[in-house]
This record gives C-alpha cells, sequence and structure tokens, in this order.
C-alpha cells in the first residue's frame, strides 16, 4: 500500500481520462426518433505510409479536451485553457464536408467523460463543478437531428469511463463524493436515450481504462488504480489487477463479469480493441523508493482476445515507455502515439497478426510534439489528434492534427 498526497492524487485523477470543460446549453427535448444504423465503415489505406496528413486549429488553445466522434464527426469539447479556466467550447469537424463548427456545452465543468451511443449521438458525461464536487449532466448531441439537450446520470461522477456495447453504451466508474473516493457505479444509455443503472461487482473501487469493439459488442474496464479502503477517504492508492468485461446479451441487454486479472497493475495506461482484440499499452507502476523513483513509465502492452476471455501470457512492446498515451483503432490497426517521452512516432499495432508495424522510418508520426492531448477517430479511418501541452508543458496548442487513412 502507497499513501499519496491528494495533490498528486488529484493530479493523476484529472490527468487520466480527465477531460474537462464548462458550457452553455441549449437544452432541448430528448429526440426519440429510432435509431438508425450507421454508416458502413469507408475502408482505409493498408499501409500506414500512405495515410495522409492535414492539419487544422481548435478556436481557442487548451489541453484536457473531450473527444469524440459519431457518423462523419468528431467533437473536441470543453478543456483547460492557458488562463486556468475551463472552456464551454466545442469544436466540431465534419470529415464529409471538411469544415469545423462550434457548439457550447451546457454547464461549466472539468472531467468530462466522452463517447458515442449507437452511432447516432455523441454524449459529454458527468464532471467536477468549481468546487470539485461531481455532477450528473450529461450533453447530448444527435447528429441524426443536429440537436443538443441533456440527460441525466443516476449517480453524479467526474471523468466517468464510456464504454460503447454497439446498441447500449455503459458509463462506468470515475469519481464521486469529492476526489477521495471512487465509484462502483454504472449507467447504461441505450439508443432511445433511457438510463437503467447497475454498480460494478469489484472487489475495491477502480478507477481504469475503458475500452470498447462495439462491432462486437464487447468492453473493457481494466487497470488503473483502486481504493483499498472502499467507503473512507482514498488515500491507500494501488495499481488495480481488476478487469470487468462487459457484453450484449442476446436479448440485447449488457451485462458484466470480472473475473480475469490484469496481468500486469499499473495505472496512466491507455487503451484500444479492434477485431475482438483488445491492447491496454504503457502507464506506470510504483518505482524503486531506495533508488528515489517514485514512479516508472513503461513500455508493455497486454492483449485480451475476446475470442478466449483470457489475457495474453505474451506481453508486446512499445518503441518507448509511454504513460496517459493516445490510443485509437484505425481500420484493423490499434495506433499508440504520445505520453510522457514525447516520442512524435506511432506505435501501430496489427491486430490481424498481433505484431508491430515496422515503421523505422518515422511516419506516420506527430508534427508537434505535445502532451495532454485528446484524440479520437473518424468512421474508424481518419484519426484526429487535437490540442494539449506544447514546449514541455508550459503552452497549451490549438493545432490539430488529421491522418486520414479513408479509401
Ligand atoms: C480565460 O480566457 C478566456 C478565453 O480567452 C476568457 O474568456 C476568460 O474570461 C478568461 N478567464 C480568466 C479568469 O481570466
Ligand atoms: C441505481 O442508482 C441509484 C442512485 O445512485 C442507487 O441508489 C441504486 O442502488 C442503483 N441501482 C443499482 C442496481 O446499482
Ligand atoms: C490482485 O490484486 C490483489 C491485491 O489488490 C491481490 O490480493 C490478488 O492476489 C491479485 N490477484 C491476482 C490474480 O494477481
Ligand atoms: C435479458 O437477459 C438478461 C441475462 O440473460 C436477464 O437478466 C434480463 O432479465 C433479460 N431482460 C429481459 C427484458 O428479458
Ligand atoms: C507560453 O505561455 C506564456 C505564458 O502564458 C507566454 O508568455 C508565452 O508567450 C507563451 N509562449 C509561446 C511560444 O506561445
Amino acid at each position: 500500500m502507497h499513501h499519496v498526497s491528494s495533490s498528486l492524487l488529484a493530479i493523476a485523477s484529472l490527468v487520466t481520462f480527465a477531460r474537462s470543460s464548462l458550457g452553455l446549453a441549449i437544452p432541448d427535448t430528448a429526440p426519440t426518433d429510432t435509431y438508425t444504423s450507421t454508416q458502413p465503415g469507408t475502408g482505409y489505406i493498408e499501409d500506414p505510409r500512405g495515410w495522409k496528413f492535414s492539419g487544422g486549429m481548435l478556436t481557442v488553445p487548451r489541453s484536457r479536451i473531450a473527444a469524440t466522434s459519431v457518423g462523419q464527426l468528431a467533437f473536441f469539447a470543453g478543456g483547460l485553457l492557458e488562463n486556468g479556466t475551463y472552456t464551454d467550447t466545442v469544436d466540431i469537424y465534419n470529415k464529409q464536408t471538411n469544415k469545423w463548427s462550434v457548439a457550447h456545452l451546457s454547464s461549466g465543468r472539468s472531467s468530462i467523460g466522452a463517447g458515442s451511443i449507437a452511432g447516432r449521438y455523441a454524449i459529454f458525461a458527468g464532471g467536477l463543478d468549481d468546487s470539485f464536487k461531481p455532477m450528473s449532466i450529461v450533453d447530448v448531441f444527435d447528429a441524426e437531428t443536429s440537436k443538443w439537450s441533456t440527460i441525466d446520470l443516476r449517480t453524479p461522477r467526474g471523468s466517468p469511463q464510456i464504454i460503447n456495447l454497439g446498441s447500449t453504451t455503459a458509463i462506468v466508474g470515475g469519481l464521486s463524493g469529492d476526489l477521495q473516493y471512487l465509484s462502483n457505479a454504472v449507467d447504461y444509455v441505450d439508443a432511445g436515450l433511457d438510463i437503467t443503472n447497475a454498480t460494478l461487482q469489484l472487489r475495491y473501487p477502480q478507477f481504469g481504462v475503458a475500452i470498447s469493439d462495439k462491432a462486437g459488442g464487447v468492453g473493457l474496464f481494466t487497470a488503473g488504480y483502486q481504493n483499498n479502503d472502499p467507503g473512507n477517504r482514498f488515500n491507500d492508492f494501488e495499481a488495480s489487477n481488476q478487469t470487468t468485461v462487459f457484453s450484449i446479451t442476446s436479448n440485447s441487454s449488457a451485462s458484466f463479469v470480472s473475473d480475469q486479472k490484469f496481468p500486469y497493475p499499473r495505472w496512466g495506461a491507455g487503451g484500444a480493441a479492434a477485431n475482438g482484440v483488445f491492447a491496454v499499452g504503457g502507464g506506470h507502476v510504483f518505482g524503486d523508493t531506495s533508488t528515489g523513483s517514485q514512479t516508472t513509465v513503461v513500455d508493455r502492452v497486454d492483449i485480451y482476445s475476446a475470442a478466449t476471455g483470457q489475457w495474453s501470457g505474451r506481453p508486446l512492446e512499445l518503441s518507448v515507455p509511454r504513460d496517459y498515451p493516445l490510443v485509437q483503432a484505425v481500420g484493423d490497426y490499434i495506433v499508440f502515439v504520445s505520453g510522457t517521452d514525447q516520442s512524435k512516432d506511432f506505435d501501430i499495432l496489427d491486430t490481424r497478426s498481433g505484431a508491430f508495424v515496422d515503421n523505422l522510418n518515422h511516419k506516420p508520426a506527430l508534427y508537434t510534439l505535445r502532451s495532454d492531448a485528446a484524440a479520437t477517430t473518424i468512421d474508424n479511418c481518419m484519426f484526429i489528434v487535437a490540442g494539449g501541452l506544447v514546449y514541455q508543458g508550459r503552452n497549451a496548442t490549438a493545432s490539430v492534427e488529421m491522418f486520414n487513412a479513408c479509401k
């Protein structure tokens, strides 16, 4: 067990998936139209060296952005401005028209969880207000009507994790009560925006990595850190080996089991899934205190297979250790980039061969070194990195880098 200062904890919490924003919403009644399925993907360029680069700019430089995509749209919501306040700005990129537009969230907050529901809704869930109080508000954008509305989580939370299971999306865990507490709450939101809730069956409340394979209707909540003293102040901070597997049952309700153990407990890892292959890479472990190092960043990648329901006994390695990496699925690939080492290079895992693509020629790679940036992928083929911190964390950037693998 390790005792950590609450400021370290606050930083760990906020940096993890803490994406932030504030907002001025345009509350509307929740749409009730029936769900129409997503467009089939456009396919992608097989050789990552052929992915086309283009740049863009957010309306305001910032970090800790809540990013997600739905249909042909990518959303970069909220974020921490250089003057220390959180913005309500949502920059929206439309891949079909190659144009940007701007919207606003409904309420001022940090630590928003971003994701999507049923190929139709982009959601910006929960958050913390100025006094770190968890919030229940969820801003919802309907890609079919282009209207914003709000719904409420059953349990208010900051930095909830989002698992898109296709027809249903699970909003999992987060920070509750105050920064000292971790939540075990799950809210399921279906294609009609109806919410049902459940409680994670965890031995210890956990703040972990959430990964979706929405095509397969399977999700994973794993790694991160846990509170070994449930119900009490969160001072005992330990890397977690708990893994919860979410799946859609035949009657399309969601369920979960938590019997698989994450093989190499750590926090600050990132993950994504394609073809039923879930990859969790990078992160921190406690360092060797005898040498004075508090934490060590790792290059390890663990693989979970939806087909076997098991973690692989053979971990892979990133080209550099990365903490809080940006991780996205692009076609059959899983792309890792950014992190402490601030390597500009991509590590690209081919889920068909189970091996990393050899990209010794440094292509594709980021143009601007950055940390604490946001990433999302449109249509499974356009990988976008936005904002973050540059000049070794001194300045926020508005720069957007787009890697277009779409055929
Ligand atoms: C921070 O910057 C934003 C954008 O420039 C501005 O609207 C806001 O008033 C500033 N807040 C403070 C407290 O300076
Ligand atoms: C649903 O959420 C409410 C409010 O947080 C809670 O009291 C209740 O126990 C939850 N139900 C389940 C099944 O977790
Ligand atoms: C998981 O971690 C707990 C401590 O949090 C430990 O007691 C348990 O043995 C671990 N389980 C496995 C399978 O490693
Ligand atoms: C759907 O299936 C789950 C698990 O099989 C079950 O617990 C649940 O009651 C079912 N729901 C309905 C509406 O039939
Ligand atoms: C970085 O931010 C500082 C303080 O906000 C500012 O003075 C400086 O000009 C910025 N540097 C660049 C290169 O934008």
